[in-house]
């Protein structure tokens, strides 16, 4: 018991990888013999400030922000930052600005849209081009951890998956921005899971109504084709099954209890940590140092372990489904049917503006499965309504916080917006 104790703990660190964001550090901030979450700090200079959106990213460039609140249905306080307009335009009363919603991925939130300079980050860049942009921040995330009833100590707060996010969180924070500006429809931008929750909103046909187009960053919606062999690993020995089966309920990825096991797992030398990230997300090509180091300090983020449970069941299986129970007794009681209702990505509506983009080096968002994905959307799709834009050379992080993102990526995204 003791053993299986020690290696599922082992293991608990890959899981962290493989599902986060995964962040490959272009070796300047490699996770060498000396390996510890330390390194961050003893590599990377000290962070000058906590990393608050608004008191300190948007305001050290001199952006307004602002905070906003929504609760959802089920009752989660999620917590939206907007930057109104750019730094030289002071007349806030300029109506045609075009709402964007930034929807960040998997254990990150907002604040990644801004680690780096005006000129870098998408953030900043759409502010500057004449957009009214908006960061959503999932529930379990710093700064969306409230409840109508709920704390983040009961396990209760963590009993969801990415299933809720797509049901409550999005239409939420959608309808937040909808309402604040005039009723507009808002272009939509995700990454990685962000992508995942808007296809699975779409092809139930919900949300459309609010969104004017959708931009989608490494889209992640079929996994079980996934290069990643520690992923494969992970989710085959039912690694976050076990986690829930133990009794945790929030993985967060920068508690005692991770710090611990990615000492363990280092000082293992059948681990390579050395490049652990990029075994696991994809060797990103495009970072900078500082970017990356601001990453390392704010991210990652929590998320539920039966998040993590409901990754892996798509890895395991082919197809796209709600969480499954396990057992079709249970799949009964909650979903009236034995196995979890498919999200038929077939049913997607033809005419939904949608701009896909996606990396020859990303192994979540890995090719096989993108082209799946692709063959499943755009050959039906209004060919005038859907593009796509492949980037031999980009990995995961690099559509986030790639030094030549606005080129390669964010300036033919832009082009589409102006097109839709
Ligand atoms: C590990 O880091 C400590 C300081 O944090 C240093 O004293 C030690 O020499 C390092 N060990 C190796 C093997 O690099
Ligand atoms: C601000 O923009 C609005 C709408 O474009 C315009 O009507 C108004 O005159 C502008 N105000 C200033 C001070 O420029
Ligand atoms: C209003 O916003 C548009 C872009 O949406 C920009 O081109 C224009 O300069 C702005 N007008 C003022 C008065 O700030
Ligand atoms: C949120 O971030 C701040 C600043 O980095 C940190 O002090 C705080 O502990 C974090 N809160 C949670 C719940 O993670
Ligand atoms: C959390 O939400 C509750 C219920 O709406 C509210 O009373 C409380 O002030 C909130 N706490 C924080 C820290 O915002
Ligand atoms: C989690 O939610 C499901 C329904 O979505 C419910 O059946 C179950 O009892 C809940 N578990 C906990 C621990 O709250
Ligand atoms: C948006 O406005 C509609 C109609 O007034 C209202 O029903 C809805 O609750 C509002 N939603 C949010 C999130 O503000
Ligand atoms: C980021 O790295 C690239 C390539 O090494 C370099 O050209 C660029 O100047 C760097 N940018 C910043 C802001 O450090
Ligand atoms: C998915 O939707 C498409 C288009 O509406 C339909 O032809 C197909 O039969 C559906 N597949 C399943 C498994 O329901």
């Amino acid at each position: 018991m003791i053993l299986l104790n020690l290696m599922a703990r082992n293991l608990f660190l890959l899981s962290l990888l493989i599902l986060s964001l995964g962040l490959n550090s272009c070796n300047a901030l490699s996770w060498g013999d000396n390996s510890s979450m330390d390194d961050i700090g003893q590599r990377c200079p000290p962070s000058p400030h906590p990393f608050s959106m608004c008191k300190s990213e948007a305001a050290a460039f001199g952006y307004p922000c602002e905070d906003h609140k929504v609760t959802t249905e089920d009752g989660y306080i999620l917590s939206l930052k907007r930057i109104p307009h750019g730094r030289f335009d002071t007349n806030s009363t300029n109506n045609t600005r075009q709402p964007v919603l930034l929807f960040h991925g998997l254990m990150v939130d907002g604040v990644s849209w801004l680690l780096g300079t005006p000129k870098q980050s998408l953030g900043f860049l759409l502010a500057d081009g004449g957009f009214d942009v908006w960061f959503a921040n999932t529930r379990g995330t710093n700064t969306s951890r409230n409840h109508t009833s709920l704390s983040p100590k009961d396990p209760a707060y963590w009993n969801w998956t990415w299933d809720e996010i797509a049901a409550y969180d999005l239409p939420s924070v959608l309808e937040l921005v909808y309402n604040h500006t005039g009723g507009q429809k808002v272009h939509y931008i995700g990454h990685s899971l962000g992508t995942l929750i808007i296809l699975a909103a779409f092809s139930e046909h919900k949300v459309l109504h609010l969104v004017r187009s959708a931009v989608l960053l490494c889209p992640i919606a079929y996994l079980s084709r996934t290069k990643s062999k520690l992923t494969r690993l992970a989710a085959e020995i039912f690694l976050a099954e076990a986690f829930h089966f133990l009794g945790y309920h929030e993985f967060n990825p920068v508690g005692p209890v991770a710090h611990e096991i990615l000492i363990q797992v280092c000082g293992n030398p059948e681990i390579d940590c050395y490049d652990l990230f990029s075994a696991v997300a994809g060797p990103d090509c495009c970072l900078n140092t500082s970017t990356t180091c601001a990453f390392l300090q704010h991210a990652p983020q929590s998320t539920s372990i039966k998040n993590l449970v409901h990754l892996s069941q798509m890895v395991r299986h082919q197809g796209i489904r709600r969480y499954d129970y396990g057992n079709a007794k249970d799949n009964m009681k909650h979903y009236n049917q034995p196995r979890p209702p498919l999200y038929n990505l077939s049913s997607i509506p033809t005419h939904v503006p949608m701009f896909l983009t996606h990396g020859g080096q990303d192994f979540l968002g890995d090719v096989p499965d993108t082209r799946h994905l692709l063959r499943t959307l755009v050959r039906s799709h209004d060919s005038d309504n859907i593009e796509v834009l492949y980037v031999p050379d980009y990995a995961h992080a690099d559509f986030v916080i790639g030094f030549n993102a606005p080129q390669l990526v964010y300036a033919p995204m832009v082009d589409f917006f102006q097109r839709h």
